[in-house]
């Protein structure tokens, strides 16, 4: 898969951990910053990452800022882009299973970098469930104004 990674600052080490990550399980990365652990504002690279998911340029993203709330809030601006705050095991697959989430937002100073790590295995290998869950995330994109 294509996936779009994105933090700031508060992120930025865990991202470059979670490129490793994904390289490592045979994706393709397209890193959308930031490059440094200096202070930045978290909107300017979520949206990248998200343009990259709405375009269909990449399938999925993972996201990562001290909570994963500012990610998610930009991200899901984006037509087509459903960005979910994980922080658990069982969020995380079922903002797959149920939400066909396509943005993984992750809070780097709530998680452990070994959480981070396990949630993103488990977003990438779990399924979308398909049926009601479909009319239901279609919805959604009926109410994008
Ligand atoms: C940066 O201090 C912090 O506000 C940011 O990383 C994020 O948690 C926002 O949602």
């Amino acid at each position: 898969m294509k996936i779009a990674t994105a933090s700031d600052h508060a992120g930025y080490s865990e991202k470059e951990e979670v490129k490793k990550l994904l390289t490592s399980l045979g994706h393709e990365v397209v890193d959308c910053g930031t490059e440094s652990g200096e202070s930045v504002d978290y909107p300017d690279y979520a949206a990248k990452a998200a343009e990259k998911v709405s375009s269909g340029e990449c399938e999925q993203a993972v996201m990562l800022c001290g909570t994963g709330i500012g990610m998610a809030m930009t991200a899901n601006k984006f037509r087509g882009v459903r960005a979910a705050v994980c922080y658990s095991e069982f969020s995380t697959e079922m903002a797959r299973r149920h939400n066909n989430a396509n943005a993984l937002c992750l809070g780097a100073r709530s998680l452990s970098m070994d959480q981070i790590r396990r949630y993103v295995d488990i977003f990438l290998k779990t399924p979308f469930e398909g049926g009601r869950h479909l009319r239901r995330i279609n919805k959604i994109h009926e109410h994008e104004k």
